[in-house]
């Protein structure tokens, strides 16, 4: 005989007393909002060492209070992204309706990784990969699969990368690897594109590190150099992959001439747009990916600069049937034919095997807004981008530098006041001023390392940043300079 429901998990599935609760949690994330889009923190993420931050949870947890007052209390610890004084990292400051959109899919819980757990979000991930890739430049037949995160979307796509080249990489699946393979990339990408070389257990020397110009860009000079290098090493240049764009500086590699450049050594072009790829959506900035539509692969992070909470990415290929390179293997729970291309059971596509309902965040965007919100999202953030570094060359008779001229959202800079420091001392000194900016706010900025030199990087996420606020960041900056880092 089965016991009678245990109360504990009567109260958890009981409607009504979610639906008590729901109002509670959504009237304290609007208050939220409210307070971080008008500043109403002291700051934007409020720091604490993390020592400190681990003793107040291990003490805090002890002592449970309730599904209220701990939500209640991790917005109040956490980084408020819509505050318009984060400027920090590239995680999207999402349209807040994500929300919800994850309320229901987190409440359906349906997985992805066959049809028959999730019918709805499936066929919608097949429309929409179709549909959205066709919308950054890539042909009819084209298609992929929605995954979690850039850095799995890149290794996806180096794995098809891998299994495309033919002779005996094809049969990769069945008889291993033999450790000869390797790929062209730029010396600003991602680390993840590095991380899935070795992963794929290539080593250090499988990554072809290409150097890049003053701009930080590749060229093809350096292209054809690092691939004349790596074949004399003995390795197997599968897959070339051009930053759309790098993540320290925002750099857009020009990816015709990638295009180029693949087409003539018969390798595969893969575009890490996790970043970058969304400014195909907008009307002035689309020439800064021009050769993308050319691309095998592109992999392309929604939950970026495209307002979807994380993780929710892209990765498209050129046709439809790339997809299945990457895996081949059977799972007779789940389906019965490993050759079979099943469009509708993804796990046989993704690194995954359950997954979010990852299409549903997507096709909320496009449901409420259409597709301009893209576009429209990318102006403004890259306006603000070049917005900042013209403030940054309106102070340079205050000791401010700018690294590069920014093509995206992402502008590093610094401040070297007295003119008369060496490098290794400006580094220090850009160091110390930024931990000293981290410990009291009220913007959140970080920190980068390029060419030599330590800088100050904004990305500039969030729309409803304006130019008071970067003055305000910028002013903040020289008066923590001016008074020995306390203000
Ligand atoms: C260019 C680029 N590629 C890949 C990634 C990794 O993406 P994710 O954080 O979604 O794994 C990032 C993250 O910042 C990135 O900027």
């Amino acid at each position: 005989m089965l016991e009678p429901l245990h109360p504990l998990l009567k109260r958890a599935y009981d409607p009504d007393r979610f639906a008590q609760l729901g109002e509670e949690v959504l009237r304290d994330v609007v208050e939220h909002l409210k307070m971080a889009q008008s500043q109403e923190r002291a700051r934007s993420m409020p720091w604490t060492n993390p020592e400190a931050e681990m003793v107040h949870w291990s003490d805090r947890l002890e002592r449970p209070e309730g599904l209220v007052p701990l939500l209640k209390e991790v917005m109040e610890r956490s980084n408020s992204l819509h505050d318009p004084r984060y400027m920090g990292h590239q995680v999207a400051v999402p349209f807040p309706e994500g929300g919800l959109v994850g309320l229901v899919t987190d409440v359906l819980n349906n997985g992805g990784a066959i049809y028959e757990m999730g019918p709805t979000n499936s066929a919608m991930e097949e429309v929409l990969m179709a549909k959205i890739g066709q919308m950054l430049g890539l042909p009819e037949g084209c298609g992929g699969v929605m995954c979690h995160g850039g850095t799995l979307a890149n290794l996806v796509a180096l794995l098809a990368a891998r299994r495309s080249a033919g002779g005996e990489a094809e049969d990769v699946w069945e008889r291993g690897d033999d450790g000869k393979g390797g790929i062209l990339v730029s010396d600003q990408a991602h680390y993840c594109v590095d991380r899935a070389v070795r992963t794929m257990g290539w080593g250090r020397e499988g990554v072809g590190l290409v150097p890049t110009d003053a701009a930080h860009s590749m060229t093809r000079k350096g292209l054809d150099q690092a691939f004349d290098a790596m074949v004399e090493k003995g390795r197997r240049v599968v897959a070339v992959v051009g930053s759309a764009c790098t993540t320290s500086s925002g750099a857009y590699d020009d990816l015709e001439m990638i295009a180029d450049f693949a087409e003539q050594r018969g390798i595969w072009f893969h575009v890490d747009g996790a970043h970058g790829a969304p400014a195909a959506f907008s009307k002035k900035h689309a020439h800064l990916v021009a050769g993308m539509d050319r691309a095998d692969s592109v992999a392309m992070d929604f939950h970026k600069i495209m307002g979807v909470p994380a993780l929710c990415t892209g990765l498209f290929y050129r046709q439809h049937e790339m997809g299945f390179l990457p895996f081949t293997q059977s799972a007779e729970y789940l389906w019965s034919d490993a050759e079979d291309p099943e469009w509708w059971n993804f796990g046989k596509r993704t690194f995954e095997c359950t997954k979010r309902m990852l299409s549903t965040r997507v096709a909320a965007v496009l449901e409420e807004y259409g597709p301009e919100i893209w576009g429209v999202l990318v102006d403004r953030l890259f306006e603000l981008g070049q917005a900042l570094a013209e403030r940054v060359r309106a102070r340079q008779n205050r000791g401010w530098e700018l690294a590069m001229s920014p093509q995206a959202n992402i502008v590093c800079f610094r401040l070297v006041p007295t003119g008369t420091m060496g490098e290794e001392e400006a580094n220090d000194f850009t160091k110390k001023l930024r931990q000293a900016h981290l410990e009291q706010g009220p913007q959140y900025v970080v920190q980068t390392r390029f060419g030599g030199r330590v800088w100050l990087r904004c990305t500039l996420m969030n729309p409803l940043t304006e130019l008071s606020d970067l003055d305000a960041m910028l002013d903040r900056f020289e008066a923590l300079a001016e008074n020995g880092w306390r203000t």
